[in-house]
């Protein structure tokens, strides 16, 4: 079986957390080889520029800095995990990829779009996912789940909301660009029944 890059996106709250463990298990129902992971991190040594990217202290970094910071923990992740694991065959199921860069940085920072894909080739080598799940829920809906669960609090949630809906901007646009790699799922139902649409697009694609 040939290795699969699935990469769940979407604005904080909208479910990547609540569905990429079910959506693993179901894959191993089916008899794949599945590992999730979670970015920034996922390596000893991205889980430490992770530290650095989170600390509610580091409130003066710049949005170079930033973008070169999940870039970095982002190259780590790819040579040592996830390209060893797709060339043994596995589907890699990873919380956020490079399309959160372009959102975030890019539509929600304005740093230049065509900078950060230059930079994001770099890092990754040119790896691109096979299937981008982008779970959408309006940025107001997804920081109201996020405060009301009572969650980890970092310095990325403590940005406006204009903020925030410039990204979900962005990740339309994403999505417009590479049709067939994005599927865009109403994440505003149930969670459930997000579950389900996210295992009918799976099915379609993973054998
Ligand atoms: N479909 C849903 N409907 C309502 N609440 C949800 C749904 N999916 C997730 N939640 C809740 O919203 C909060 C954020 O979900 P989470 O999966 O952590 O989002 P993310 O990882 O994308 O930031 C959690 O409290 C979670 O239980
Ligand atoms: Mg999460």
């Amino acid at each position: 079986m040939s290795g699969m890059f699935i990469t769940l996106e979407g604005p904080d709250g909208c479910g990547k957390s609540t569905q990429i463990n079910p959506l693993a298990d179901y894959l191993r129902s089916k008899g794949r080889m599945v590992f999730t992971t979670r970015e920034p991190g996922g390596t000893e040594i991205s889980d430490q520029v992770r530290q650095i990217i989170m600390a509610m202290k580091n409130t003066s970094m710049h949005p170079r800095t930033e973008l070169l910071l999940f870039l970095s923990a982002r190259a780590q992740l790819v040579e040592e995990v996830i390209r060893p694991r797709l060339a043994a065959g596995e589907v890699i199921i990873s919380d956020r990829y490079a399309d959160s860069t372009l959102a975030y940085q890019g539509y929600g920072h304005g740093v230049d779009l065509d900078v950060i894909r230059r930079l994001l080739d770099f890092a990754t080598g040119g790896l691109k996912p096979d299937l981008t799940l982008l779970l959408d829920v309006n940025a107001d809906e997804g920081l109201r789940r996020r405060q009301s669960c009572g969650g980890e609090w970092n310095r990325l949630d403590a940005y406006q909301l204009e903020f925030h809906r410039r990204v979900q901007v962005g990740y339309h646009k994403l999505a417009a660009l590479e049709p067939e790699r994005w599927v865009t799922i109403d994440a505003s139902q149930p969670s459930e029944m997000v579950q389900l649409l996210i295992r009918q697009v799976v099915d379609d694609r993973v054998v």
